[in-house]
């Protein structure tokens, strides 16, 4: 079972992503992160895409779809993946078919979470992250049990992302608008669209999203 989980900056995908990896045993790809990765270890790519990242424009085609080819014949993915963050242009989708094609791979499912502006932006402006296991919450939305420690590793260090801010949330949304949902009727197209209400709790999208996935 191979999808994709598509929408704007702060939907929800990640963190609907990461259920889906410990309830069925799928693989998160996660473009973003493994941009912030390559950051982090000072790889040639990270430092091609910081400062694009920073603020919030799209990284060049090219780079992505080497990235994802790369990462989608290693052998976990055979359990079947979730791809969070791409495609985001059109070439990138038309590149993902081909590579598909090519691998002997399929798409079983195309998911969108649909998430209004001033939501997402409430969303990302209170998003934070374990520094040591990755683990995501939100100030309001899905706090730590115990203030200051993470549920899962115990660790009491938290990182924010630096573009999670209303300024680059901006170009974020406007890169989301007119280079990504161009994407939409891309898939539906091919009847593989399928949406979701964004704006529900975590809780009820995961409902929604794993019956949409077990039913694809
Ligand atoms: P990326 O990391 O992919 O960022 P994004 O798409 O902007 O998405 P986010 O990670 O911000 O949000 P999300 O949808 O995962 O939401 P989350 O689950 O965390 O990309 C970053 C940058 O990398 C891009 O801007 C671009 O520069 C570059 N890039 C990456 N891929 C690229 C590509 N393919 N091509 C070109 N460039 C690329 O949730 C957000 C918050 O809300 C969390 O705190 C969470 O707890 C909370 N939350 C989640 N669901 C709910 C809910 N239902 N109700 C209330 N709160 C919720």
């Amino acid at each position: 079972m191979n999808i994709i989980l598509l929408g704007p900056p702060g939907a929800g995908k990640g963190t609907q992503a990461r259920m889906l990896e410990e309830k069925l045993g799928m693989v998160q790809i996660s473009t973003g992160d493994m941009l912030r990765a390559a950051i982090k270890n000072g790889d040639p790519i990270g430092l091609k895409a910081k400062a694009i990242i920073d603020s919030g424009q799209l990284v060049p085609d090219h780079l992505m779809v080497n990235l994802i080819e790369n990462r989608i014949v290693q052998p976990d993915c055979a359990k079947g993946f979730i791809l969070d963050g791409f495609p985001r242009t059109i070439p990138q989708a038309e590149a993902l078919d081909d590579m598909l094609t090519r691998l002997n791979k399929g798409l079983n499912a195309v998911i969108h979470l649909k998430v209004n502006d001033e939501a997402l932006i409430e969303r990302v402006s209170g998003r934070f992250t374990c520094a040591k296991c990755g683990a995501g919450y939100h100030d309001k939305f899905k706090p730590t049990k115990v203030a200051g420690v993470c549920d899962a590793c115990g660790s009491t260090d938290f990182v924010r992302r630096p573009d999670d801010n209303a300024e680059t949330m901006k170009t974020r949304l406007k890169a989301f608008q007119e280079q990504t949902a161009p994407i939409l009727p891309y898939y539906e197209k091919k009847g593989m669209l399928q949406a979701i209400d964004g704006m529900a709790e975590i809780n009820q999208v995961q409902a929604e999203l794993l019956r949409l996935v077990k039913s694809a």
